[in-house]
């Protein structure tokens, strides 16, 4: 079956000294209380990767970047490759955030090439998909999401498929306070499922892990887990608090 999966996605917060610091906080807290009922992942920048990775080495938390160019190597001032990200110990990347879509200019041709890159290096891929309010108000949300989706995933191969993780994070509900209901969550989610499912297949939907990001914490972050196709959450800002982050990993029945 599929894995229940939090991830936290730390975005650009935490210099050096303070990543280490909450990257300890939560290693021991893991060590101490760990559930086993979730893959827990941490995102910190590009800045803190490199001694994350020896800072969680022995320990069950796994390593992710934020994003990764498609090139390996080249003319590309300022960025990183899946390669070197894999080089330092790095499991997991987030492709395709909203953030990036909007102020990056991130397209979903690009964000294909990303997963693909990603893929190539064995890193398993986050994929984030979600529409913006008035993409939900004009009811357009389901288009929006199945042309991410289409676009961003429908050239891998069914093996590919092992390597991808997607996360629905509506841009209304992220970093505003205004969780999406488990309603409106699992709507998405199954729909989600649906579509790989129709592309790739029934049994890859069923082992396709979909996490709903937006505003999770600790007191929502039970009734969003206990829906049969919300398989965990992508965390932003209550995952800089490792108390919070963990009491959301704990939400995992
Ligand atoms: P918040 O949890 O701060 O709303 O952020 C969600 C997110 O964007 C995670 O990638």
């Amino acid at each position: 079956m599929r894995k229940n999966i939090v991830a936290g996605n730390w975005k650009m917060n935490k210099n050096l000294t303070e990543s280490q610091a909450l990257i300890t906080e939560i290693r021991g807290i893991v060590r101490d209380e760990n559930t086993n009922k979730a893959e827990i992942i941490i995102c910190p920048t590009y800045l803190a990767l490199a001694s994350a990775s020896k800072l969680l080495d022995g320990s069950t938390v796994k390593l992710g970047a934020q994003n990764c160019h498609f090139e390996d190597n080249g003319a590309f001032t300022g960025e990183l490759s899946a390669s070197m990200l894999k080089s330092v110990g790095v499991s997991h990347v987030i492709v395709g955030h909203s953030e990036r879509r909007q102020y990056f200019n991130e397209t979903n041709e690009m964000l294909a090439k990303k997963a693909s890159a990603a893929i190539n290096q064995g890193l398993t891929v986050l994929f984030c998909v979600g529409e913006t309010q008035s993409e939900r108000e004009s009811g357009d949300h389901f288009n929006v999401i199945k042309n991410q989706i289409s676009e961003g995933l429908f050239h891998l191969t069914p093996k590919d498929m092992e390597l991808i993780v997607i996360a629905y994070e509506p841009v209304w509900a992220i970093g505003t306070g205004l969780t999406a209901s488990s309603d409106q969550a699992e709507e998405v989610h199954a729909y989600i499922r649906s579509l790989i499912s129709e592309k790739f297949g029934e049994t890859i939907a069923d082992h396709t892990s979909i996490l709903y990001g937006g505003s999770v914490k600790p007191d929502n972050a039970v009734e969003l887990f206990s829906r049969t196709n919300i398989d965990g959450g992508l965390i932003g800002g209550a995952a800089l608090k490792a108390r919070d982050f963990f009491d959301i990993i704990k939400a995992i029945k």
